[in-house]
């Protein structure tokens, strides 16, 4: 664990990226997909996997709720089957991946009861989980907050029942929470003010597979009725669409031209919108997306973080990097995290001119980023700090880097394909 937590990367930059990068499975539809599995105890066979930290923290949570797990890290192909045993998600697991409150609604709707503790505050934010706890007691849950843990009970017949739940907020993993714990339901739920997430929508796609009845993910409005039971299925998780957008931007940073192939361009329509303003020749050709940088000026992008299908605040870190870069003045307003500007500390110790008003980052654009050392706080400021690097004159080195390890697959494989110098260090 120790050589984990003290890794840091050594980037020298000033090369132009150049070349292809196969994008994986997206973390953020893996990881409620996986949780999922606790909704039958049948075979589930899942593809495009991503070997990520946090998936692994997923199967150590499935395992200790009972389910066997077998993982090919290789191939991406994940075999989850049998009941769960336990309805305990332990502190020591959340305290790791907060993503595990999505083992609540499933747990409850399947066992009837859970006990999953309360995940703390994050590095971007206090990230309550109130909206998750609101809608479970819609489905006629009963919920105590006790000793750090949310202890829910399925009351009455020991099963939940359908409801009409109007999210006071968009919130991704409470709406993925409340779609799998309905899937169980009596009768009819109706999520109102549902996240669009595609990521959603595959989780959605996964369910319906295993004989779940859910309709309209994708849209505000999601309409579940409940079945008795659910059973097995294969599925392929859905391309990474964060994952692309970091590797679109590293190209444009470093003035190359980067290929992503494997993707679903659908996904990524404000993102490559930004890029297209900000003068990258952007292509687009079935699976794959090209950023095409060379010889072209970074242009100033007006950016505000919004839920899907607005700019989504998962790429506000790295979109700021080129704004550091461009030939002009610009601001990058977050919406959704009320602390979300860890990097911007980090980017000005490499010369970048930024200045945080409230909410809101100004950019007055710098010609050359120059290496430093400096700290990742989270999973995205850890990115922008890697694009900093490769765009930036000289050496950089990027510590707390297990903040990356989260959520990018084989970074120094895919970046060194493209022609990156990056190497881990310890
Ligand atoms: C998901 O987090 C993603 N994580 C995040 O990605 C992403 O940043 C976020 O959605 C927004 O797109 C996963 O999917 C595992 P929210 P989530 O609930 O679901 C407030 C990454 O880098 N809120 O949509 O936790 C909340 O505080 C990660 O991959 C409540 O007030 O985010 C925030 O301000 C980081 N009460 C807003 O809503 C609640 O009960 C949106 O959060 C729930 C949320």
């Amino acid at each position: 664990m120790t050589g984990l937590k003290t890794a840091k990367f050594k980037i020298v930059g000033g090369k132009a990226l150049d070349g292809e990068v196969v994008i994986s499975g997206a973390k953020n539809a893996a990881l409620p997909i996986l949780l999922s599995t606790i909704l039958t105890d049948e075979k589930v066979c899942l593809k495009n996997v991503p070997d990520l930290a946090d998936v692994k923290t997923s199967f150590k949570l499935l395992q200790d709720l009972g389910k066997k797990c077998s993982f090919e890290a290789e191939t991406g192909v994940a075999v989850i089957e049998g009941g769960v045993t336990s309805h305990v998600a332990s502190y020591e697991l959340v305290k790791t991946m907060r993503a595990s409150i999505m083992a609540l609604g499933p747990l409850v709707a399947y066992a009837g009861s859970a006990e999953v503790s309360l995940p703390g505050g994050c590095a971007i934010g206090a990230r309550p989980v109130d909206l998750h706890i609101k809608g479970l007691k819609e489905m006629g849950a009963q919920i105590n907050l006790d000793d750090g843990y949310i202890k829910a009970n399925a009351i009455g017949a020991g099963r939940l029942h359908g409801g009409h739940i109007i999210m006071d907020k968009v919130s991704v993993t409470g709406t993925e929470n409340l779609m799998m714990a309905a899937c169980l339901a009596d009768g009819t739920t109706v999520i109102d003010n549902a996240a669009l997430e595609p990521e959603v929508e595959d989780l959605a796609k996964c369910l319906n597979k295993m004989g779940a009845n859910v309709k309209g993910a994708g849209t505000s409005r999601i309409e579940i009725e409940g079945v008795e039971k659910l059973h097995g299925c294969d599925h392929s998780v859905v391309a990474d669409r964060i994952e692309a957008g970091t590797y679109l931007i590293a190209g444009i940073a470093t003035g190359g031209i980067v290929t992503c192939c494997n993707t679903l361009p659908s996904t990524l329509d404000a993102v490559l919108q930004k890029l297209r303003e900000a003068n990258a020749l952007i292509t687009v050709d079935g699976t794959s997306i090209t950023a095409d940088m060379r010889n072209r000026q970074i242009k100033p992008v007006t950016v505000v973080t919004a839920p899907h299908p607005g700019f989504p605040t998962d790429m506000q870190a790295q979109i700021t990097v080129l704004n550091a870069l461009a030939s002009g003045v610009s601001s990058v307003t977050e919406t959704i995290f009320e602390n979300r500007f860890m990097h911007i500390a980090e980017l000005i110790r490499m010369g970048a001119k930024l200045e945080i008003k409230g909410n809101t980052v100004i950019c007055e654009g710098v010609t050359r980023l120059k290496g430093a050392q400096v700290m990742s706080s989270d999973l995205r400021a850890s990115a922008s700090l890697v694009i900093a690097g490769l765009a930036a004159e000289g050496t950089t080195i990027v510590d707390r880097i297990y903040h990356m390890d989260r959520g990018y697959e084989h970074i120094e494989k895919k970046v060194r394909g493209l022609g990156g110098e990056i190497e881990r260090i310890y």
